[in-house]
């Protein structure tokens, strides 16, 4: 008998790069996924197959991470042997419509939804997410924080999730009636693992240890830092203030005062955080221009994705509009309420 999942991808509207300072975030569920299925192996070896990925990948039921695309799976395989809720190897056909690579965490989707697949009934998706996390931070390597994994786990279509990072408390904020969180690629790709993130990951850590606290959003006073790291814990403490401000602006429709935290996070990831790129930088201010209320680089940047809110607008004549003027561009996908 096989094992099946689908699990989303996930678009972060607001609160970036504040899940591993103590932060709260706004991810939300995007209507792609990917669908796994897992049949016992034949033999020693796990096996994975993709509809998007020509070959199949093979590892030794225990053998470390390859550098290979199929490294999430095998890492998520080698988790559920470990809890005991799956016994051999196993063979595992992937089937995604999430784009790799744009930021919009097909990844994690990917790991969660192997321990989904694998798991048996009444586990705390919280408790999935988690182990999820320790396959990308043990096994592959990248220390991320924990907002992509809760968001594919918990996030619900038509609705953000307003997350506590934390204390892993969470709510689900409906998305109100006519507004539209268009995701736009860039079409400049991204890399996680290619040691980027970890050098910021580092920078903020070192922020807090110059502070002498834990979580760098606690900081009340950042004028000890020295001149490298100031910028950085300007844009953390900055950002959870925005993520806090957007997530009531949410509570209440108010989509004005939602996209300008949207452009003040933008603002702060290109000037201060710096992880922002000229082309990107002219993709949110022409998406601006051409009538939407917000816009921003979203997940970890570098390329990757923009978010977008649509209000009062026919979504299609404005991404013809941007698309003409930014041809590289792509249409992933909307989320609006559900
Ligand atoms: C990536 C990481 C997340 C988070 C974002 C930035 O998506 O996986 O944990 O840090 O970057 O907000």
């Amino acid at each position: 008998m096989n094992l099946q999942s689908w699990t989303p991808g996930r678009v972060n509207l607001i609160g970036e790069w504040i899940d591993f300072n103590g932060g709260t975030v706004l991810p939300a569920s995007l209507p792609l996924g990917v669908e796994i299925t897992l049949d016992p192996s034949p033999d020693n070896f796990d096996h994975v197959t993709s509809a998007q990925f020509p070959g199949k990948a093979s590892a030794e039921r225990d053998a470390p991470a390859q550098k290979h695309w199929a490294d999430y799976v095998f890492g998520a395989l080698q988790t559920a042997r470990k809890q005991g809720w799956i016994k051999g190897a196993q063979t595992v056909r992937l089937d995604s419509t999430i784009p790799a690579g744009a930021g919009v965490s097909s990844s994690a989707a990917v790991t969660v939804g192997v321990l989904k697949a694998c798991v048996p009934n009444g586990v705390d998706p919280t408790r999935i997410a988690l182990l999820a996390q320790s396959v990308e931070n043990e096994f592959i390597g990248v220390p991320c924080g924990i907002m992509d994994q809760m968001a594919v786990a918990h996030a619900r279509p038509g609705e953000a999730l307003a997350l506590d990072t934390r204390a892993l408390k969470f709510e689900q904020l409906a998305i109100p009636e006519g507004w539209t969180f268009a995701v736009i690629n860039s079409g400049i790709e991204r890399k996680l693992a290619d040691g980027r993130y970890k050098e910021r990951r580092d920078a903020c850590l070192a922020a807090a240890k110059y502070l002498g606290i834990d979580y760098l959003c606690d900081a009340k006073d950042l004028s000890a830092l020295p001149s490298n790291l100031h910028p950085i814990g300007q844009h953390v403490l900055s950002e959870d203030a925005r993520s806090r401000a957007a997530i009531a602006a949410l509570r209440r429709s108010d989509a004005l005062a939602f996209g300008h935290q949207m452009l003040a996070s933008h603002a702060s990831l290109r000037k201060d955080f710096k992880v922002s790129t000229p082309e990107i930088d002219a993709l949110v201010d022409d998406a601006v221009q051409l009538g939407a209320w917000g816009a921003r680089i979203t997940g970890a940047g570098f390329g990757g994705c923009i978010v977008v809110l649509l209000v009062d607008i026919k979504p299609a004549q404005w991404w013809a509009d941007l698309h003409a003027a930014h041809p590289a561009s792509r249409w992933i996908c909307d989320v609006k309420a559900g």
